[in-house]
């Protein structure tokens, strides 16, 4: 990748970074190369600036493992050796084998329907380089993020993103492809508490391509991405909205006719709940109404509803009549910034957050 790879004088150190999770426009659904997470199709999203995820990570010579904490949590086997393979990483291109203290909190509850690997994974590869002392271009902080969760590409870049498939490990990054301020498009958010999906999306992805409509999927993603793309230059939502909402049920379309091979027992992969379906009716109703509204769904029940800047309040209050506001959680978030450092001091040493963490990890 050619990144600097010299330790500087001082280490180890600690970073804070923060990012926000992203919403797909256009998904991305199956992986070409599920070691490097190279995605089998391009993709287009926006960061959700209503959401966001802050991760300080603290190398310290003295340490024989790391630490991991999520929310106030100390995280479990899976997650806390996700974070060390991707912490691997890192380590391997600074030349140490410092163990971390990692303190990871979001700022929306996990049941917020968004997806959170995204910021986990940009905000984790943003304090850690830091931390290590790194100096890495944008494109190469994508690269790194993307092999943590292949989403987490997306929410390193500001504002409206694309991530190339690319050919290889170097060529599969994301890039901005319009600032926070081109368009203040709205996103509304609503997700149900339902609980962790019964399949990851994870296990979603690894099980796509033996979809009968997976290729066919494929095949439409070139002329997807060219429209969603040049509806983002002109800032036109009507182009935008339908080509969305069925990029959105293509998806779904692949996951619900994909064959499980550990899950001989289910026909397909349903991610939608009947709240889920109850909101793409209504959607359609309030479109024919006149609410200029569009939807998008990712691998779980929650609904994502786009609509201008003008339109936020009223379809708020549409969507406050519409669902009990006790059971569900509502975000509103326009196009956000990429993920940023918050008080990094990567490099230079020094003890800032040491405290936070012991109390945090315990
Ligand atoms: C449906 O990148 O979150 O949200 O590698 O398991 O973290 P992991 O997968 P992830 O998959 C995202 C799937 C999606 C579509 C999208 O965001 O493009």
């Amino acid at each position: 990748m050619g990144m600097v790879a010299e330790p500087k004088v001082g280490l180890p150190a600690t970073a804070t970074a923060r990012a926000h999770p992203n919403l797909a426009l256009v998904k991305y659904w199956g992986r070409r190369d599920p070691a490097l997470n190279l995605p089998a199709n391009g993709s287009i999203s926006l960061n959700l600036s209503g959401a966001v995820t802050t991760t300080t990570v603290a190398f310290d010579r003295t340490q024989v493992a790391d630490k991991v904490a999520i929310n106030g949590k100390l995280a479990d086997d899976v997650a806390q050796r996700r974070v060390t393979a991707h912490l691997d990483q890192v380590r391997a291109l600074a030349h140490f084998t410092y163990r971390a203290t990692v303190v990871s909190d979001n700022s929306f509850p996990t049941s917020a329907g968004v997806a959170s690997s995204s910021s986990a994974f940009a905000a984790l590869t943003r304090a850690a380089v830091a931390a290590a002392g790194l100096e890495l271009s944008l494109r190469e902080l994508s690269i790194l993020a993307r092999k943590g969760s292949g989403s987490a590409a997306r929410s390193i870049p500001d504002g409206f993103v694309e991530w190339l498939p690319g050919r290889d490990d170097e060529s599969s990054y994301a890039f901005s492809l319009a600032p926070c301020d081109h368009w203040d498009l709205h996103v509304v958010t609503v997700a149900w508490p339902l609980g962790p999906k019964a399949v990851s999306s994870l296990a979603g992805h690894d099980a796509a391509s033996t979809s009968p409509f997976y290729e066919a999927r494929l095949a439409s993603l070139p002329r997807t991405l060219d429209r969603v793309r040049e509806a983002i230059t002109q800032r036109d939502l009507g182009a935008l909205g339908m080509v969305v909402e069925r990029e959105a049920m293509s998806l779904h379309a692949v996951a619900m006719t994909s064959y499980l091979a550990d899950r001989p027992w289910m026909s397909g992969v349903t991610y939608f709940a009947p709240e889920t379906t109850r909101m793409i009716h209504t959607v359609q109703e309030w479109r024919e109404g006149g609410l200029e509204v569009y939807f998008t769904l990712d691998a779980g029940p929650s609904i994502h509803l786009l609509c201008a800047a003008c339109d936020v309040a009223q379809v708020m209050r549409a969507v406050q009549e519409s669902v009990d506001p006790g059971a569900a959680s509502i975000l509103v978030s326009r196009a956000g910034r990429g993920a940023w450092l918050v008080n990094g001091t990567g490099g230079a040493g020094g003890p800032a957050g040491e405290q936070s963490l012991d109390v945090a990890v315990g």
